[in-house]
């Protein structure tokens, strides 16, 4: 107590004193100077968007910055299959204790099996870690943590450019050397193949791939092509980290946008995996995901866990309860999980159709352009090939809002905007 009284009267000396050094020489900082040396960060390319969005007056204005899907009024959609299991949930009065620090574990087996398949072996002799993340960011925050402490390789993450904007401050976060190897064609919209394979021309270290639906190119490596990176990364020794976002949100099918992980799996590679139910499940706010580490054995699994507990226990503790109940009542419930795969196809139908739609009309206001690519592209966004003047006349002239990179989020689509939408495009492509 009586050094608690001495210590503030300390620092009110200080504080109050006129001449800034001496408030120095106590060793204490005046109040007002704390963060003086802060300088103003830029604010979030996509959140700014929307914010300009908002206060744009003209009525026939979209937004196509969102990563979220929108039903075709452009409203919010939460699941029917979600729908139903919170009402499940609510009805059962559950408590709101505290869960484990890997999470939930009858959400981490489920999530597991959604990635494999029901009947994998790596589950059933107990080879993956797995543990509860904040949604897909929190788990491959967990991942770059756990990585940049063990990771016996080459301590380097190559992205692919271009990417999804959070993955390069998310291993910088935890100072891991981010580089980049070729992803995208601009020439043809589509993927780089070659490029991929020659920037890969690297041993032991991380390589970061989109399971499926490339955020932000909407271009994934066809089955083969899948098939052939598998080969190499087993070949150069390389250690995949698989991030999945849009699983069964891509193709409304979780198998099909499994393919990636799942191969990689037979084929005997060792990886990490992100996993998020944002889009599939329309759980956003509600932050839940998975990360695991494909082990070589039961024990090294364990361990692997003990260790990812140990670095999650000061990061936040333990995960958020409800949105883990939402998927384990979904995913437990074989008639609830018909109900979910069928609500998943409502949205990827309607994403499919609005590119179909978009397309279709480029071509009836006369646009010379191949737009094939809007067609050929999967999941939640479209880069258009768009360049900076015509996105900066899209906004200036018709108050479309997307990203300078040109890219589109098709949930933003409706069959209400897609002519003006489109009559937009061609314009600005004249
Ligand atoms: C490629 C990719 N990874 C991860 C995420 C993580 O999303 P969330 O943290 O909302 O699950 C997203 C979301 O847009 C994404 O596009």
């Amino acid at each position: 107590m009586a050094q608690t009284k001495r210590l503030i009267k300390y620092s009110f000396a200080c504080n109050f004193s006129k001449n800034n050094s001496n408030a120095t020489l106590c060793g204490i900082r005046p109040m007002s100077s704390w963060w003086s040396q802060v300088a103003m960060g830029p604010p979030d390319a996509i959140l700014g968007i929307t914010e300009a969005y908002k206060k744009d007056q003209n009525p026939k204005k979209i937004n196509l910055g969102v990563g979220a899907y929108r039903d075709d009024n452009g409203k919010p959609f939460i699941l029917p299959s979600v729908q139903k299991a919170e009402d499940k949930i609510m009805s059962k009065n559950m408590d709101k204790e505290y869960s484990p620090i890997a999470g939930n574990a009858e959400f981490c087996k489920h999530s597991i099996k959604l990635a494999l398949g029901d009947q994998n072996d790596i589950i059933q002799n107990g080879l993956n870690a797995t543990v509860q993340g904040i949604s897909g960011t929190g788990s491959l925050y967990i991942g770059a943590t756990f990585l940049s402490h063990f990771f016996p390789g080459n301590k380097e993450v190559y992205l692919p450019t271009p990417t999804w904007g959070n993955h390069a401050p998310i291993f910088k976060l935890v100072k891991l050397p981010v580089k980049s190897y070729c992803y995208y064609n601009s020439e043809t919209c589509g993927l780089n193949y070659e490029g991929v394979l020659e920037d890969l021309n690297v041993k032991q270290s991380i390589v970061l791939l989109h399971a499926c639906a490339h955020n932000p190119t909407g271009v994934d490596p066809k089955p083969e092509q899948w098939k052939e990176l598998a080969a190499v990364i087993k070949k150069r020794n390389l250690f995949p980290f698989l991030d999945m976002a849009y699983q069964g949100f891509a193709s409304g099918d979780i198998d099909r946008d499994s393919f990636a992980v799942r191969l990689f799996a037979k084929e005997g590679i060792k990886f990490a995996l992100a996993q998020s139910y944002a889009k599939n499940m329309g759980l956003y706010g509600e932050r839940a995901g998975a990360f695991t580490l494909i082990t070589s054995d039961k024990d090294e699994a364990e361990r692997v866990l003990s260790q990812l507990k140990i670095l999650i226990r000061p990061m936040y503790s333990n995960p958020p309860i409800h949105g883990a109940r939402i998927v384990n009542e979904i995913l437990g419930n074989s008639q609830l999980k018909q109900e979910w795969l069928g609500d998943i196809q409502t949205m990827a139908n309607r994403i499919i159709s609005a590119r179909q739609q978009l397309r279709d009309n480029l071509k009836k206001f006369g646009s010379s352009h191949d737009w094939s690519h809007i067609t050929d592209q999967i999941g939640m966004f479209c880069y258009t090939g768009l360049k900076l003047p015509e996105v900066e006349k899209l906004t200036k002239n018709y108050s479309i809002y997307l990203t300078k990179d040109g890219r589109i989020s098709m949930a933003g689509v409706t069959s209400k905007n897609v002519e003006y939408l489109a009559q937009a495009m061609h314009e600005v492509t004249k």
